[in-house]
């Protein structure tokens, strides 16, 4: 039987935990042949409700899973891991300026990366999704010296999906029939979803849409505003569809990508494009085999498109320089 994937899930017992954990357990990340162990992590008020989803886990009796370890200590959560999902972290709160939220989230990726270093597999990658997700992948990143950067993602993916469903709902086409659908930049409100240089079955979005304002304006803007439109309709923040997208982001940085495709997911940033180098920045990312990925070069980049661009580099060096103090 083939060796068990250790999974570390932080924030286990919150809302993307309990859409998450049971598709891992069911094969999703990883396919039907291969095992998975969980080791589930929570601060300590979240342990008690921890229980309960371990024993809904055990209920469901999924033939893939063979280990479950809970636990609010981060040396016994990230021992052994090979990959790493962290999802909890602390809400921003009403009066909350974005300094706060990074300060204290600074602190918590702080000890997080710091513990991945010394317990987690050597080559262990590592998906942050508690937000801000880009600044506090950079910031357990730094601390992790042992693992190499190109390990650290940022998660955007949910970003790409969004942009996807609104190009194929504008289009009158299926999800699928829409590609090559970048996120530059932020997990903020000032990401860019790139529809120059996507596709609609596989001609240009532009030639499928003819509505340029609606392009340049609605469009960002929904998929920009698209999580606060969710808690304003359901009362809390999107889980499943964020739970979705982080099952989607693992799958394709262990699978090929199709010939001429791209997905997107925060990086540290190569120099590619001229996004300074060290930053967790979303690029169209293409994954040569598991373990493997580069940026995709050579796009062309409208000017519109820079605009757009800089405007979320100049969020994230604001971000990195708030922070400054952190970074190991
Ligand atoms: P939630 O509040 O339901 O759950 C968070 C869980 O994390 C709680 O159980 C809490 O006890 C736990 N937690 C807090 N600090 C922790 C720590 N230091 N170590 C371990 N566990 C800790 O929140 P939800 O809805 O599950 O969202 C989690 C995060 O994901 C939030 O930061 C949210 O903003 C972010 N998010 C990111 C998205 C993305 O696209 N990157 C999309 C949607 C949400």
């Amino acid at each position: 039987m083939k060796k068990p994937i250790r999974v570390a899930v932080t924030g286990a017992a919150g809302q993307i935990g309990y859409s998450l954990l049971f598709r891992i357990a069911n094969g999703d990340l990883f396919g039907p042949d291969q095992p998975v162990a969980l080791n589930l992590i929570e601060i300590e008020p979240g342990l008690e409700p921890l229980k309960g989803v371990v024993m809904e886990l055990e209920d469901c009796a999924f033939p893939l899973l063979k280990d479950i370890v809970q636990t609010s200590d981060l040396d016994v959560g990230f021992k052994d891991v090979d990959w790493a999902l962290l999802v909890g972290s602390v809400p921003r709160k009403a009066g909350m300026e974005r300094k706060d939220l990074l300060d204290i989230n600074g602190k918590i990726f702080t000890g997080q990366g710091q513990a991945i270093d010394r317990n987690a597999s050597p080559n262990c990658r590592t998906l942050v999704v508690g937000n801000p997700c880009n600044t506090n992948c950079l910031i357990a990143m730094s601390q992790a010296k042992r693992i190499p950067k190109e390990n650290w993602f940022a998660m955007t993916r949910l970003d790409e999906n969004r942009a996807k469903s609104q190009l194929a709902d504008k289009a009158g086409v299926h999800n699928s029939d829409v590609t090559n659908l970048a996120i530059w930049g932020n997990h903020s409100a000032t990401q860019y979803p790139d529809f120059t240089n996507a596709k609609i079955n596989g001609a240009a979005v532009t030639d499928k849409i003819a509505d340029q304002e609606w392009l340049q304006g609605e469009f960002i803007s929904t998929v920009q505003q698209r999580g606060a439109a969710i808690i304003k309709a359901r009362g809390a923040s999107s889980a499943a569809s964020a739970a979705n997208a982080a099952i989607d982001t693992v799958r394709s940085l262990v699978t090929p990508t199709a010939e001429g495709d791209w997905h997107s997911v925060g990086v540290c940033s190569d120099g590619s494009y001229g996004i300074p180098e060290g930053l967790i920045y979303s690029f169209p990312i293409r994954t040569v085999e598991d373990g493997k990925w580069e940026v995709v070069q050579g796009l062309e980049i409208d000017a519109f498109s820079k605009g757009k661009i800089d405007a979320t580099t100049a969020e994230l060096e604001e971000e990195r320089d708030a922070v400054s103090g952190l970074l190991g």
